[in-house]
């Protein structure tokens, strides 16, 4: 089932999400509904408060980015009440784009590796190290677990260049072709 996606300005996407109780209905129904609602959108990754559910969880799917950063390759995941136990110092910059803020592409500054703990659908626990693309996919939909998006996260010189597609999002404008939810 294709969930409608809500966009900057719902207050769902500012709030800290909650753990994802183990006995939570239909989990994997959900996690299916959430890789659907992405591929459909043409996203490389979907947290829950961007589906109106403020829980722990999120999917990534960095196949189709393989051609550029080989270590996405076979980087399908749903990952559930996940945490960054380590990061490197190391970082690099490069451009973000989210489905919940359509139309900004902005470069953003992550670690070059992760290691991240972290249910899956059938809450089996991995402990996983992730590098470049791949890493940075999983830090940006982690972000979303804490009401942070990448926005947040661009230097403060690039701020007023998205300030007016930001406000054009609130204004109703510039809305994307699938399904969604906003303000206005
Ligand atoms: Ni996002």
């Amino acid at each position: 089932m294709i969930l409608p996606i809500y966009l900057y300005g719902e207050p769902v996407l500012r709030k800290e999400a909650e753990e994802v109780p183990e006995d939570y209905p239909n989990l994997k129904e959900l996690a299916e509904n959430m890789f659907q609602t992405m591929e459909k959108a043409n996203g490389v990754g979907l947290a829950a408060p961007q589906v109106g559910l403020a829980l722990r969880m999120f999917v990534v799917d960095g196949n189709g980015l393989a051609e550029d950063y080989p270590e996405c390759l076979g980087v399908r995941r749903c990952m559930i009440n996940p945490e960054v136990v380590e990061e490197s110092k190391e970082t690099n910059v490069k451009d973000e784009g989210c489905l919940s803020i359509p139309g900004v592409y902005e470069g953003v500054k992550r670690p070059d590796w992760i290691v991240i703990n972290y249910l899956d659908e059938n809450l089996v626990e991995h402990e996983e190290r992730l590098e470049g693309f791949a890493a940075r996919m999983v830090l940006h939909e982690y972000d979303h677990l804490d009401g942070k998006m990448f926005i947040d996260r661009v230097s403060p010189l690039r701020k007023p260049f998205i300030k007016n597609k930001l406000q054009a999002i609130l204004k109703g404008k510039n809305h994307p072709d699938y399904k969604h939810c906003a303000l206005r």
